[in-house]
C-alpha cells in the first residue's frame, strides 16, 4: 500500500506533468483528512450543529453540492478522477452555468434568479427576497453552507488572507450570505460553517440533510487550473464519498463548477451525481438532458414538495429536475437534451435585473401563480 500522502503527492506530481501550463502549484492537503480540524481553517470550531430528525424525501433524505470554478467541460473530462467518478454516478451531458462571472451563479442557486448581476463586486439583497432556505425551513429540513478558509461562521467580509499572507477566501463563492434574509438572522448566519466545523460535523454525524460545499480559492481551481482541484477531489470527496456519515444510501451528491473557462462557447459545464441515491442500475450512464443551476433548486422542490420560489425555478425551459428523480415523482420535464437548440447562457451583463446598473430593473415580485416541480408558490402552499 502507498501511504496515503505519498499517493497524494504523486497524484500532484502527474497532473503537474500532464495538465501543461494551467497548473501552477503542487496541490497542499489542507488537513490530514477531510474529518479533520486544521489550524489552517482558521477559526477553532464552535461544535457541531444539533441534532435534528429526518425529513425523509421522495428519492433522496440529503443534497450535497459541491462546486468548482471555471472550468470547460473538455477539460474536466480529461481528467482521471473525472474519469473514475463518473463511473460511480450519472454523468451530465447536458448541465449549463447561467451566465458570467462566478458571483451571480452562486447567487442564483439560492434565490432562483441572479437578479441581472454580472460582476463579483459585494451585494445585497433585500430581505424580502426568499432563498431555498426559506423552504427548507418551512418543512423543518436542515442546512447549512461549508466555506473552506472561511475564518469564523457567519463572516460577512470581503474575503479573509490566511497568516500566510494568501487570500483563499471570498465571499463571491458564497451563495446565501448576500440575502439579507439570512445576513440578518443570526441562527441562519451560524448555519454558513467552516471546515474545522465540517470536521465536527461529520464526526458527529450531524451534517444537515441540505449542504453546499465551496472548497478555496486554491481547491476548486480558480487560482490554480483543473489539475489542483482535481488532486483536491482525491483527497477531499473521494474518502468521504465511502464515510456513512457523509454519504448513505439516500444522499445525492452533484459534483459541478459554477462557470465554464471559455466565454465565447456556451457555459457547458462538466457534472456529476454521485451518492448512495443514484440507482446501482444507473452509475456510470450519461443523461444528456438540459439542466441549469436552477435544476438543482427544481430537484430539492420535487423531492421534498417545497413549493417554488415563483423566480426562474419556475421556467419550464431553464429547470428541469434531474431525470432520475423526475421519473421516480412522475415529473414531466421539458424534453430539451443537449442536442436541441438550447438558449445561450454564456451572455454577461445585458440582462436586466435590481443588480445590474447598466440595465436596471426592480426587484421581480414572485410570480405566486406559476406551478413548478414541487408545487405552487410556497407561501400558499
Ligand atoms: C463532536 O462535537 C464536539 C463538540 O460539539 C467535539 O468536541 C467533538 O470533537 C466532535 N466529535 C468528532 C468525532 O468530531
Ligand atoms: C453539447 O452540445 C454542444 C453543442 O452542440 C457540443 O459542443 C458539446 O460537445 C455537447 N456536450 C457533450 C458533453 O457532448
Ligand atoms: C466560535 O464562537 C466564538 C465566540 O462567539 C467566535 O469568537 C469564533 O470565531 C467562532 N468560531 C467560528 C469558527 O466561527
Ligand atoms: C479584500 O477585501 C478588501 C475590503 O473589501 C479589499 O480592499 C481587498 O481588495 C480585497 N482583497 C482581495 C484579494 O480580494
Ligand atoms: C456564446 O457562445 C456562442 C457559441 O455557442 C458564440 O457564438 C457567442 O459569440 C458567445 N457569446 C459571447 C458573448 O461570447
Ligand atoms: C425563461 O428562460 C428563457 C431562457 O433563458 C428566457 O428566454 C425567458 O425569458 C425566461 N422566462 C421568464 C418568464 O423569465
Ligand atoms: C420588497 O420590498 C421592497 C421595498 O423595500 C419593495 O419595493 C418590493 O416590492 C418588495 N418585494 C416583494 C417581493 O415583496
Ligand atoms: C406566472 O406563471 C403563470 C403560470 O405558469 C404564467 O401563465 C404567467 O405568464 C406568469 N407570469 C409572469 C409575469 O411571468
Amino acid at each position: 500500500m502507498i501511504p496515503p500522502r505519498a499517493s497524494l503527492f504523486l497524484l500532484g506530481a502527474l497532473a503537474k506533468l500532464t495538465s501543461g501550463a494551467t497548473t501552477t502549484a503542487t496541490f497542499t492537503q489542507p488537513a490530514a483528512a477531510p474529518t479533520d480540524t486544521s489550524s489552517f481553517y482558521v477559526g477553532a470550531s464552535n461544535g457541531s450543529l444539533p441534532y435534528t430528525a429526518t425529513v425523509p424525501g421522495l428519492v433522496f433524505d440529503r443534497f450535497i453540492q459541491v462546486w468548482l470554478e471555471n472550468t470547460d467541460y473538455s477539460a474536466a473530462a480529461a481528467q482521471s478522477v473525472f474519469q473514475t467518478l463518473s463511473q460511480e454516478g450519472i454523468t451530465l451531458s447536458g448541465y449549463y452555468s447561467l451566465t458570467h462571472p462566478s458571483q451571480p451563479n452562486y447567487v442564483a442557486a439560492a434565490g432562483g434568479n441572479f437578479w441581472g448581476l454580472a460582476s463579483d463586486d459585494e451585494v445585497t439583497i433585500p430581505a424580502n427576497v426568499s432563498t431555498i432556505v426559506d423552504l427548507l425551513d418551512a418543512k423543518g429540513i436542515s442546512w447549512a453552507e461549508y466555506e473552506e478558509n472561511m475564518p469564523t461562521d457567519g463572516y460577512l467580509g470581503d474575503n479573509f488572507t490566511n497568516p500566510d499572507g494568501y487570500t483563499y477566501y471570498k465571499r463571491k463563492h458564497s451563495p446565501l450570505v448576500s440575502y439579507d434574509s439570512v445576513n440578518q438572522d443570526p441562527a441562519r448566519l451560524a448555519r454558513i460553517r467552516n471546515f474545522n466545523d465540517f470536521a465536527y460535523d461529520v464526526g458527529n454525524n450531524t451534517l444537515p440533510q441540505w449542504f453546499f460545499v465551496t472548497p478555496n480559492m486554491k481547491d476548486d481551481g480558480h487560482d490554480t487550473g483543473i489539475a489542483y482541484a482535481s488532486d483536491w477531489l482525491n483527497y477531499w470527496l473521494v474518502p468521504l464519498l465511502q464515510d456513512p456519515n457523509f454519504n448513505t444510501a439516500r444522499t445525492l451528491i452533484l459534483l459541478t463548477f459554477d462557470e465554464n473557462g471559455n466565454h465565447a462557447i456556451n457555459n457547458e459545464i462538466y457534472s456529476i451525481l454521485l451518492g448512495g441515491a443514484v440507482p446501482s442500475n444507473l452509475r456510470g450512464t450519461i443523461d444528456n438532458t438540459f439542466y441549469t443551476h436552477y435544476s438543482t433548486l427544481t430537484t430539492v422542490q420535487n423531492n421534498w414538495k417545497l413549493g417554488n420560489l415563483g423566480q426562474q425555478d419556475c421556467n419550464a425551459t431553464l429547470a428541469n429536475v434531474f431525470q432520475f428523480v423526475a421519473d421516480a415523482t412522475g415529473y414531466k420535464n421539458n424534453g430539451m437534451t443537449n442536442g436541441t437548440n438550447l438558449p445561450l447562457l454564456n451572455i454577461t451583463g445585458t440582462i436586466p435585473g435590481p443588480l445590474n446598473p447598466d440595465y436596471w430593473a426592480p426587484w421581480p415580485a414572485p410570480n405566486t401563480s406559476c406551478v413548478g416541480a414541487g408545487g405552487g408558490f410556497f407561501w400558499s402552499k
